[in-house]
């Protein structure tokens, strides 16, 4: 048979304990919003469809899809009062297309789910024919999660949540780790008959185990290839905790791959960020999204790569630099304090200690070029829009004003900048 699926992503939840006016959900981690690992996720299974559940923060979070996700479609409806994983997922019906086949339920707030163990999912609920497939992990300390109840042949029982636990289930390692997926038809079929009969007074989707073990239906379970992967984000301190499991695994990716990441522990690198073979990282480094290095490079100690920098092979960054939406060529040398912002540098450029760029007057950011085999003296500055040729040279203390271009292989200094050689501009 043919699966259709659709992959319902709950996000309802008011997130109290963030303590925080932005929805939960849009809180970043490594340079993106939690909810966005999940629809990445999703995204990658090329499902038929995908419904978002949220609350209150309806506008909010739709505003956020339409910038990052305007090409997508995505549903988006409002749970009108969050009473219960069951009702979240209930809210989502009347949305569903018709043709769906399997659905398959993850959570806005657990971004170090894997898209592997979500395949490996789906993977299983297929192979097995069942009704329900459900993801487990076993998690020493289990506080806080639904524990999966299995009979003496192993066949799951029920998910019975922390709060409803008993003594005699009370030392159970296996959870729930939340996602789910099901026969569309079946769940449809019974989760109408679900009660809020617990402590919460909640309908819980967890029940539908419960319901579907009692009629004999095939449940099957999958697990997660980590115990991390199920943390979920209740608090900002959640965030941070987790926030550091991502960059340590973006790390373990990069050391892997032949890049030196010298001090895992001082060094963030962004989700999204390209670094080529060779290159070293060194302690105290910060790399914003959409950054690439090439190979061969040294990086830091003590710098900030900032969002939209491109950085050349065989190129040194040293300490206390900072570049912002910077392009280096091949073999350019920032080798102390810098401030560089909205700049092109060719190949083999060196720039002295203390240059900055005045990118920025007042009302636009305007931009500089300094062309292969300048010679950049300590302490310039560089007043955008302005251009410095090919192997020219400013002398150190420099003042280089707007418009005032140096020409290839002239030679400028004072303040403001004048020529003392004059060189040539092509
Ligand atoms: C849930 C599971 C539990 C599992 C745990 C894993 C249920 C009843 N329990 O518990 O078995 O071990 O996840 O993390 O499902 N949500 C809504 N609307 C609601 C309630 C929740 O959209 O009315 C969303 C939340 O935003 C969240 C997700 O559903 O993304 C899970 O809800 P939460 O209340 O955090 O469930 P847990 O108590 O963690
Ligand atoms: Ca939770």
């Amino acid at each position: 048979m043919k699966h259709n699926l659709g992959i319902i992503i709950l996000a309802a939840g008011k997130g109290k304990r963030m303590n925080s006016r932005l929805p939960k959900v849009l809180h970043k981690l490594c340079g993106k919003p939690m909810l966005s690992y999940s629809i990445d996720t999703a995204l990658s299974l090329r499902p038929g469809q995908i419904i978002l559940v949220v609350g209150d923060d309806k506008e909010k979070i739709i505003d956020y899809i339409k910038t990052d996700y305007k090409k997508e479609k995505i549903k988006v409806v409002q749970q009108k009062k969050l009473c219960g994983t069951a009702d979240a997922v209930l809210s989502a019906k009347s949305m569903l297309s018709a043709n769906i086949t399997d659905l398959l339920v993850l959570y806005g707030d657990q971004p170090l789910l894997t898209k592997e163990t979500v395949k490996n999912l789906l993977n299983t609920h297929y192979k097995n024919n069942s009704v329900l497939t459900l993801l487990t992990a076993e998690i020493d300390d289990a506080t806080g999660y639904g524990r999966v109840l299995r009979d003496k042949a192993n066949n799951i029982i029920r998910i019975c949540e922390d709060l409803d636990l008993t003594w005699d289930n009370i030392e159970l390692k296996e959870v729930n780790a939340g996602s789910c997926v099901f026969k569309k038809k079946e769940l449809l079929r019974v989760i109408k008959d679900i009660k809020p009969d617990n402590k919460k007074k909640e309908y819980y989707l967890t029940d539908v185990v419960g319901l579907f073990y009692r009629e004999n239906k095939k449940i099957s379970s999958a697990s997660a290839s980590s115990s991390d992967e199920v943390l979920g984000v209740n608090s900002r301190s959640d965030l941070v905790d987790l926030e550091q499991i991502l960059n340590q695994r973006t790390i373990n990716k990069f050391l892997d791959n032949g890049v030196t990441v010298s001090s895992p522990q001082t060094t963030f690198i962004n989700h999204d960020v390209r670094i080529g073979k060779d290159t070293v990282i060194k302690p105290f480094v910060y790399i914003d999204s959409e950054v690439e290095i090439g190979k061969n490079c040294t990086i830091g100690p003590f710098c900030h790569i900032r969002g939209g920098s491109k950085i050349a092979d065989n190129v040194i960054v040293g300490s206390f630099a900072e570049l912002n939406r910077v392009y280096a060529g091949n073999n350019t040398r920032i080798k102390h304090f810098s401030y560089l912002g909205d700049i092109k540098l060719g190949n083999n450029v060196n720039v002295g200690a203390g240059v900055v760029t005045a990118n920025f007057d007042g009302k636009n950011k305007n931009k500089t070029v300094v062309a292969d085999n300048a010679f950049i003296g300590s302490d310039t500055i560089l007043v955008a829009p302005v251009r410095v040729g090919k192997s020219a040279v400013t002398g150190a203390g420099s003042v280089v004003t707007k418009h005032k271009n140096v020409p290839d292989k002239a030679i400028a200094f004072g303040v403001p900048a004048k020529l003392y050689k004059k060189g040539k501009d092509e």
